[in-house]
């Protein structure tokens, strides 16, 4: 069955010193106060991967990922970092289509699924994100935007590649703005993303596949939103840099 999964996105956000204490203290914390089976990623800037990699060791679930990656294999590509590099680093999760690079960064769905088969194609496990923005929702054109993401970035796999794809329900009105998705709405969208894999793969690959809700999950919101049957965790941003915060979201299950 699916996993449970409580991914820290750190952003943009810690130099080195700050990022090896925070990624220090949720893995002593994990360890000491979480009990249950949830699998924890902690998502740092690039640089940071190797010392956290390093500071995560042997620690029982807990898993390290990348913010982005490029979709190209090697070569003259300045500024970009590819996925064989971040396997080498430790990476076991890369962060793909997150609605910051979609927005800032003008990444379009034809490079997101490029770069899904990527990270599949390196061995690693996309964590593909969706979302749709505030007059979509208000437009009631939420359910069709989300749909085109998905059709349009993961329906090109295969079975055996969507099974090892995590997908992240991020509603871009909600991310960093501290307004949270109700646990209703969060529910009837994962169902529909859910139904929507059924239809184009099967029933049992739709229920094997974790689906994250993302946008201002915070301790006293991850429980009920957690406790949906359709939501199988979070990416969260904002409350993954403090300790306490995001140990007490693990322990959300
Ligand atoms: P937030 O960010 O938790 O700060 O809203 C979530 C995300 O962007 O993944």
């Amino acid at each position: 069955m699916r996993k449970n999964i409580a991914a820290g996105n750190w952003k943009m956000n810690l130099d080195l010193d700050a990022g090896k204490i925070l990624a220090s203290e949720v893995i002593n914390m994990t360890a000491d106060e979480v009990s249950n089976d949830a699998e924890v990623i902690l998502i740092p800037p690039f640089v940071h991967i190797t010392s956290v990699k390093q500071l995560a060791g042997s620690a029982k679930n807990v898993f390290v990922g990348a913010q982005n990656c490029s979709d190209k294999a090697s070569g003259a590509f300045t500024g970009e970092i590819s996925v064989e590099m971040l396997k080498s680093a430790g990476v076991d999760y890369i962060v793909v289509g997150h609605s910051e690079r979609r927005e800032i960064y003008g990444e379009d769905d034809a490079l997101l699924a490029s770069k899904t088969k990527a990270v599949l194609e390196g061995g690693l496990k996309p964590i593909f994100c969706c979302g749709e923005k505030l007059e979509s929702r208000e437009a009631e054109q939420h359910f069709a935007v989300n749909k085109e993401q998905i059709e349009k970035g993961l329906f090109g796999l295969s079975k055996e590649e969507i099974l090892k794809v995590v997908i992240a329900y991020e509603p871009v009105w909600a991310i960093g703005t501290g307004v949270t998705a109700s646990s209703d709405q969060a529910q009837e969208m994962h169902a529909y993303i859910r139904g929507l894999i059924a239809e184009q793969y099967d029933q049992e690959t739709a229920d094997s596949i974790s689906i994250l809700y993302g946008g201002s999950v915070k301790p006293d919101n991850a429980q009920e939103l957690f406790a949906q049957p359709d939501v199988d965790g979070g990416l969260v941003g904002g409350a993954s840099l403090k300790s306490r915060d995001f140990v007490d979201i693990i322990k959300s299950f």
